[in-house]
């Protein structure tokens, strides 16, 4: 097979790489330039959509939808944009071995793809029970969410399984989006995680208690403290039952597992330089290796604005990283500098008609603000964290964009603070006169 050459390739078609041929298109790029061979069988599009709107029963979010760049409220790149501007979409293609010294990529057919510019945007894989070698974890119907195949195999389930019981493996952002859809769905739920609050990666344990109150009351039994440690199943192979570490056993038509990603590094192993279980970049998103840059899940860069490296493994993320690689690879062309990426971290979740932002850092001491509790018709309360006397994060449920902005602004500016107690009640006014 004759190989196959671009000047740019992106290896990966998710979210950064939607972002990234819009940045390459705004900045003048040539037919036939560019790349994007994606594992995937469909154009970029927002992958948040899949634990949400895409698995709703009543009028569910379908491609073409939410191709990208619709989810920060651009324009949505169609299959056809890409042939517009003669960005070749190379799709149900996995590289399955890359040779950077040869510049060199090979998919899983057997092509090879050379590259003079390659932008690596493979995000992440999910951890899997059976990577651990839980007992009876390969048993039909336990499922995981990564792509857009998994969330159709998951709509199949809940089809097949009207009305019955689902067990939720993880408190993390999967665990609590999956759970709040699948009682959507009239199901049955339950959630299992080993921590003492939800999202202890994030929420401290009265924001937790909220949002644990809330899942309590519509319907949803959380079992905290303990693991699953093994699966039954019928004799069609379904899981019918999962075992705790506890000695509990629950009943199961559905196991959805949500028990944290892995960034897709291995393809460079060896080859590129690696920091924090992610690629090392510079604030330009280059790599340890000339011509090779790295952008959202998979890239670990410099954060600037706490003077360290860090991996993020979220969507804004992943939209920003791409566009000031693109920037930086066409200033260099061109012989110009840009900007070092100065990065503010931002996570949100949706759940029910819930809707919560953070910005910033968690670190420090933290104060809760506002109205916590989950009987609340419309919830709004948030948290600051305080490090050295200065907020470092904000959290903000229920906020209009315009207290978002104030909270982004506040984790942004770092303004000092005084007192605790009068920060929690000044509360969400502190962030709005800032
Ligand atoms: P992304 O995962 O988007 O894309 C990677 C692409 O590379 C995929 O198309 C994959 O198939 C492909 N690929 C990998 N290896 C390959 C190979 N060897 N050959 C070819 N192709 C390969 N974040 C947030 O801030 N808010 C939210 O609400 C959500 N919600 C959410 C829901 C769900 C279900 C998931 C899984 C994730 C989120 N996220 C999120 C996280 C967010 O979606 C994530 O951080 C970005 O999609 C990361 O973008 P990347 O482009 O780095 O990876
Ligand atoms: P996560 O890291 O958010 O949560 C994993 C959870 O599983 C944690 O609570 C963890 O303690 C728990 N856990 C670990 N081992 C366990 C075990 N053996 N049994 C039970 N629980 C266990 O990861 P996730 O929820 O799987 O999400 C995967 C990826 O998708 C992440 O990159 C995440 O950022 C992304 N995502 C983000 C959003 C969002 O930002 N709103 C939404 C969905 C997914």
């Amino acid at each position: 097979m004759a190989a196959k050459s671009f000047k740019y390739v992106i290896v990966g078609g998710g979210v950064s790489a939607g972002y990234a041929a819009r940045e390459f298109a705004k900045q003048g790029v040539k037919p036939g330039e560019l790349a994007i061979i994606s594992k995937e069988a469909v154009a970029p599009y927002e992958r948040p959509a899949l634990s949400k709107a895409y698995l709703f029963p009543e009028s569910p979010a379908r491609l073409p939808g939410f191709h990208v760049c619709v989810g920060s409220g651009g324009e949505r790149l169609l299959p056809e944009w890409y042939k517009e501007k003669g960005i070749e979409l190379i799709l149900s293609t996995e590289i399955v071995k890359a040779d950077l010294a040869a510049k060199a990529l090979i998919s899983a057919a057997g092509e090879t793809f050379n590259y003079q510019i390659l932008i690596i945007a493979t995000g992440s894989s999910v951890i899997r029970l059976t990577d651990f070698g839980v007992q009876g974890a390969d048993a039909k119907n336990i499922l995981y969410l990564r792509e857009i195949d998994d969330a159709d195999k998951l709509i199949e389930a809940i089809k097949a399984k009207k009305n019955g019981k689902v067990v939720i493996v993880g408190g993390g952002y999967i665990g609590l989006e999956l759970s709040a859809v699948m009682k959507i769905n009239n199901l049955d739920v339950k959630m299992v995680y080993p921590e003492p609050w939800c999202m202890p990666r994030l929420f401290t344990a009265d924001i937790a208690a909220f949002y644990e109150g809330f899942y309590k009351n519509k319907g949803i039994q959380i079992i905290k403290g303990t693991v699953a440690v093994g699966f039954t199943a019928d004799s069609n192979g379904e899981v019918k039952e999962v075992k705790l570490k506890d000695g509990r056993v629950l009943e199961a038509d559905i196991v959805v597992v949500g028990v944290g990603g892995r960034p897709l590094t291995t393809l460079f192993k060896g080859q590129v330089e690696e920091e924090k279980g992610g690629i090392k970049t510079d604030a330009f998103f280059k790599t340890s290796v000339p011509n090779v840059y790295a952008v959202g899940d998979v890239a670990t860069f410099p954060l600037k604005l706490y003077k360290e490296l860090r991996r993020v493994e979220h969507v804004d993320h992943s939209r920003k990283s791409a566009e000031q690689a693109v920037k930086a690879i066409k200033a260099s062309e061109e012989g110009k500098t840009i900007e070092e990426y100065d990065y503010l971290p931002f996570f949100y979740s949706r759940s029910f008609d819930l809707s919560w932002q953070f910005y910033g850092d968690n670190v420090g001491d933290t104060v809760i603000f506002g109205d916590n509790n989950p009987e609340t018709p419309k919830p709004k309360f948030g948290s600051y964290w305080i490090k050295d006397g200065k907020v470092f994060g904000a959290f903000l449920e229920g906020g209009t964009p315009e207290e978002n902005k104030a909270i982004a602004k506040v984790a942004r500016v770092q303004p000092p603070v005084e007192n605790l107690d009068v920060l929690s009640k000044e509360g969400l006014s502190f962030a709005c006169k800032i």
